[in-house]
C-alpha cells in the first residue's frame, strides 16, 4: 500500500537535487505534489521525470505576496495541503573576512524567510492532528564548518523555527519535522564555488561520513518518513541524515 494515496504534498526546491528526488519519491508513492521553484527548465526536469500527479509553479519563496499567491493556488489546485516540505536554500562557502550584507541578506532571505513564510501560509490549510511540515535544515546548524558561517548560522535559524514551531503547534497535532542532512551530492555540493581554491579545508576530512557524500534519494527517503504516519511520533526533534558525520 503507498503510504500518501491521496496525500496532497506542497514541496519548494523541486527544480534539483534532493527536492526532485522528494518530488519523485512521494509521487511515487501516491501523492499529488505541487512543486515550486525559481528554475523553469528545472521544474520541467522534474515533472518529465515523475509518473504521478505533479504541478509545477513558478515562484521566488522570498517573495512574500508570492507566497501567499502560491499557497492559495496550491491549496485550490490539490483541494487542501496536508504536507509542506520546505527544500528551497541557497549556500556560500567565504571566509569571514569576505563575506558581505548580501550574503547573509540573501542566505537568510532563501533559507529562513523563504521557509516561514511558506509555513505560515500553508498552515491556514493544514489539517489538525494529521497535518505535517518537513523543513530542510542542515548538519551545518549544529557542527561547526569553516567557511559557511552565514550558511550554518541560516539553517541553525531554521532547526530553531522548526522546534519552537512544533511546540506551538503540537495542541493542534500539526507535526513539525526539520531535517539536516551531511553532505549530499547534489548541484549545490557540486558547484565550483563549494570549496574555492586556496581555503584550508582539511576540517572537512575529520568531519566527513565513512559512507561519503548522501544520494538526494536518500535524503528523500528520510522526508517520507517523516511525512508519512510512520514518523506519526516524529516531531520537534532534528531528524540528522548525515551517515553519522557528526559522530
Ligand atoms: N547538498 C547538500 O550537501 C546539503 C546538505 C544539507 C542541507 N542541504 C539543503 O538541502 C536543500 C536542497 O539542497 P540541494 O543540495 O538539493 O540544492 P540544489 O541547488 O540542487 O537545489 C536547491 C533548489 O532550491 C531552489 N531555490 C533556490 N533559491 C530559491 C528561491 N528563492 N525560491 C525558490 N526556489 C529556490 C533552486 O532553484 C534549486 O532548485 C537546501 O536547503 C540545502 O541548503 C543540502
Amino acid at each position: 500500500m503507498n503510504r500518501f494515496d491521496g496525500v496532497k504534498v506542497l514541496l519548494t526546491g523541486a527544480a534539483s537535487g534532493i527536492g526532485r528526488a522528494t518530488a519523485q519519491r512521494l509521487a511515487t508513492e501516491g501523492a499529488a505534489v505541487y512543486a515550486v521553484d525559481v528554475s523553469e527548465q528545472g521544474l520541467a526536469e522534474t515533472a518529465a521525470a515523475i509518473e504521478g500527479t505533479v504541478t509545477t509553479r513558478l515562484a521566488d519563496v522570498t517573495d512574500e505576496p508570492a507566497v501567499i499567491a502560491t499557497v492559495a493556488a496550491a491549496a485550490e489546485a490539490l483541494g487542501g495541503i496536508d504536507v509542506l516540505v520546505n527544500v528551497a536554500g541557497v549556500h556560500k562557502t567565504t571566509p569571514i573576512e569576505t563575506l558581505t550584507v548580501d550574503d547573509l541578506n540573501r542566505l537568510f532571505s532563501v533559507n529562513l524567510v523563504g521557509t516561514a513564510l511558506f509555513c505560515r501560509e500553508a498552515l491556514k490549510h493544514l489539517p489538525d492532528r494529521t497535518g505535517v511540515i518537513v523543513n530542510t535544515a542542515s548538519l551545518a546548524a549544529t557542527q561547526g564548518n569553516p567557511f559557511m558561517t552565514a550558511y550554518a548560522a541560516s539553517k541553525g535559524a531554521v532547526l530553531a523555527f522548526s522546534l519552537s514551531l512544533a511546540a506551538e503547534l503540537a495542541g493542534r497535532r500539526i507535526r513539525v519535522v526539520p531535517i539536516s542532512p551531511g553532505a549530499v551530492d547534489t548541484p549545490l555540493t557540486r558547484a565550483p564555488d563549494m570549496f574555492p581554491d586556496g581555503l584550508d579545508l582539511g576540517y572537512f576530512s575529520k568531519i566527513r561520513s565513512y559512507y561519503g557524500a548522501a544520494r538526494p534519494e536518500q535524503i528523500a527517503s528520510a522526508i517520507a518518513f517523516a511525512a508519512s504516519p510512520d514518523g506519526a511520533y516524529f516531531t520537534g526533534a532534528d531528524l540528522r541524515v548525515d551517515g553519522g558525520a557528526h559522530t
